[in-house]
């Protein structure tokens, strides 16, 4: 097996795949609230912004293709991370200690299977509800056609399974990339206990941050009623 493989394949290189991978990925989660969060904007915004995602055409299969590659390479390494360690130590966490400082096991960093493939399912339920659910085509005021995808949002967070199915699962989202977001960082550089500490407050606040502003969408559609007098929803 080539060296380079047998690296990435070692417990160590796995680990900083799964950094990388998912430090990938929280550039798209970075990218996609931005652009969610035009729902907020002019009646047209955020059908423009999918709209324009959608006019990338060829090369918008690319970039889906690398996200799925992402996402999928991410979960395989985390399970078999989280495999391997189990069978390496069967009698659980309670027993673990590090060589060099104290442990950094928490509910977070316990949970992050479980969060992990919680978020997978959630990502067949949303890619399937918005990326592929049935909408209305609405005329831009350029006169292009356009997916009513703002109206298939607002639907949907005016039913509490979606608004709160969705709070629930993004709140796990904050658990999830705050221990990752850390981890990536501890694992790609960091290995004084004065960097860790300040990274892991970091990675807090990041998580929060952005998870907050993710949960506020559906929180705010539905408790507003999704209505156009609510004060951050236009609608002509
Ligand atoms: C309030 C929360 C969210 C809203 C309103 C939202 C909205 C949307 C919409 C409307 C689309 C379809 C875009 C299109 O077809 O042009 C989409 C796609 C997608 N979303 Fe979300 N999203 C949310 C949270 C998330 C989260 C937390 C994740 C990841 C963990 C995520 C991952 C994705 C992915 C991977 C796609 C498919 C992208 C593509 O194939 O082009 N979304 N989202």
């Amino acid at each position: 097996m080539p060296s380079f493989i047998k690296a990435i394949n070692s417990q160590v290189g796995r680990k900083i795949m799964t950094g990388i991978t998912g430090i990938g990925l929280m550039l798209f989660l970075i990218g996609h609230i931005v652009g969610n969060l035009t729902i907020f904007g002019a009646p047209e915004a955020f059908n423009i912004y999918t709209k324009t995602l959608e006019d990338l055409g060829p090369l918008l299969y690319v970039i889906e293709a690398g996200l799925a590659f992402f996402f999928l390479y991410h979960t395989i390494l985390g399970v078999s991370i989280w495999w391997n360690r189990r069978k390496a130590r069967p009698e659980g966490y309670k027993k673990y200690q590090t060589k060099g400082g104290p442990s950094h096991q928490s509910l977070a960093s316990k949970s992050m299977v479980y969060t992990g493939i919680i978020i997978l399912v959630f990502l067949v339920i949303h890619i399937w509800t918005f990326k592929f659910g049935d909408t209305e085509m609405v005329k831009l005021a350029s006169g292009e056609m356009a997916r009513d995808l703002r109206a298939l949002v607002i639907e949907k967070f005016t039913d509490p399974l979606y608004a709160f199915g969705y709070t629930f699962v993004l709140s796990l989202l904050i658990l999830h990339l705050s221990h990752g977001f850390w981890s990536a960082f501890t694992s790609l550089s960091m290995k004084s206990k004065e960097a860790s500490k300040k990274v892991q407050m970091g990675a807090y606040g990041f998580a929060i941050v952005i998870m907050l502003a993710f949960i506020f969408i559906p929180l705010y559609i539905y408790f507003t009623g999704g209505s156009c007098d609510a004060a951050l929803i236009s609608c002509n």
